[in-house]
């Protein structure tokens, strides 16, 4: 059977992620001698694009990145892999974002450094212009580094596109707050939703009812990511706890992002319901916690199907 792609715009971070670490005594506010354990792309949106596109999804993606190396490398290595990056704004003057963690001598974190200051420049006055163009993507996956007054004016002004929100992190995830109601699927992980709940999830009957509450804000999907725990997932067909798929773990750095990935890859194409969905989405969770790193580049549909096929729901 030829399954149709889908075309979701994905808006978002995209960037480089450092890690370094101190060959001697970390000594704050000093001169500390380190070395590079790796420098790889980054970034929420950045991560389940590429799922996305690894999948067989036309994809294209929206952020900021500065007039810099890192920002050529950044969309370059979207558009080598068959990412529509025309959307890309380059900022004149900007610096393109990055996280840099420094480790200390014994590997535990010393510092960590974000700055995602350009995200902020995603402005609906940069976007004003292209919205019927943006408006053409039958699906949009946004993350929350994009400013609230942004995600506010983009839930405004979907029309008849459908929008899938992407939490990020607990301080974060607040942006969209205010637009609930407007969302088609949201996906958080129990922090975040947390955070929009004002639950604090524990045990399985909190999550239940966290989820029912965003459902009953309008959001007609709702995922609840729970960790080493699963997910519990919540649609007009009921609310379903599922286990985690059976996972040679190596590195579950990536997991959360790349659920997203296989839920809006299954989901945004016709007649796929949720449970197929969150199968996907178990599937690319479980596929990228057994690989180093946050991408599966050795991505096959087979993969994933075959993986996707244990998964098992209980109704709550
Ligand atoms: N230790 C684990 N064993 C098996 N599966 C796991 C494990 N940790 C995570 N997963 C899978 O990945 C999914 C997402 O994980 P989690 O809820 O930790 O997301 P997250 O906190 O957003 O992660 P991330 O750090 O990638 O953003 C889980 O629902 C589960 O299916
Ligand atoms: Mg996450």
């Amino acid at each position: 059977m030829i399954t149709p792609s889908a075309n979701i715009l994905c808006f978002g971070a995209a960037h480089f992620d450092r890690t370094l670490q101190c060959t001697e005594h970390f000594v704050p506010a000093a001169s500390n001698p380190v070395r590079t354990l790796h420098r790889k792309p980054g970034g929420v949106g950045r991560n389940i694009a590429v799922h996305l596109r690894l999948l067989g999804n036309n994809v294209a993606m929206l952020g900021a990145v500065g007039d810099d190396g890192d920002g050529e490398q950044v969309i370059a290595a979207l558009s080598d892999i068959g990412i529509d990056t025309r959307r890309m704004m380059k900022l004149e003057g900007k610096h393109t974002a990055g996280y840099t963690a420094v480790l200390d001598e014994t590997g535990e974190l010393a510092l960590g450094m974000m700055d995602a200051e350009v995200y902020d420049l995603l402005t609906i006055d940069r976007l004003k212009a292209q919205l019927p163009n943006l408006q053409a993507w039958p699906w949009w996956l946004i993350d929350a580094n994009l400013p609230t007054e942004t995600i506010q004016w983009l839930a405004a002004n979907k029309g008849s596109t459908k929008m899938c929100a992407a939490t990020v992190s607990p301080s974060k995830s607040a942006r969209f707050k205010p637009v609930l109601g407007q969302l088609d699927v949201l996906i958080a992980n129990r922090a975040e939703a947390h955070v929009l709940t004002g639950i604090e999830i524990n045990e399985l009957p909190q999550a239940k009812i966290a989820i029912e509450l965003l459902r009953g804000k309008g959001i007609p999907e709702v995922v609840i990511t729970l960790g080493a725990k699963g997910v519990v997932s919540s649609s007009n067909s009921g609310t379903a706890f599922w286990h985690p798929l059976p996972t040679k773990l190596r590195d579950v750095n990536g997991a959360g992002d790349a659920f997203y990935s296989g839920f809006l890859s299954a989901f945004s194409k016709p007649d796929t319901d949720i449970d197929d969905a969150v199968a996907s989405g178990l599937a690319m969770a479980s596929l990228t916690a057994e690989t180093d790193g946050t991408t599966v580049w050795n991505l096959s549909q087979d993969a994933v199907a075959t993986r996707a096929a244990q998964a098992e729901k209980t109704p709550l």
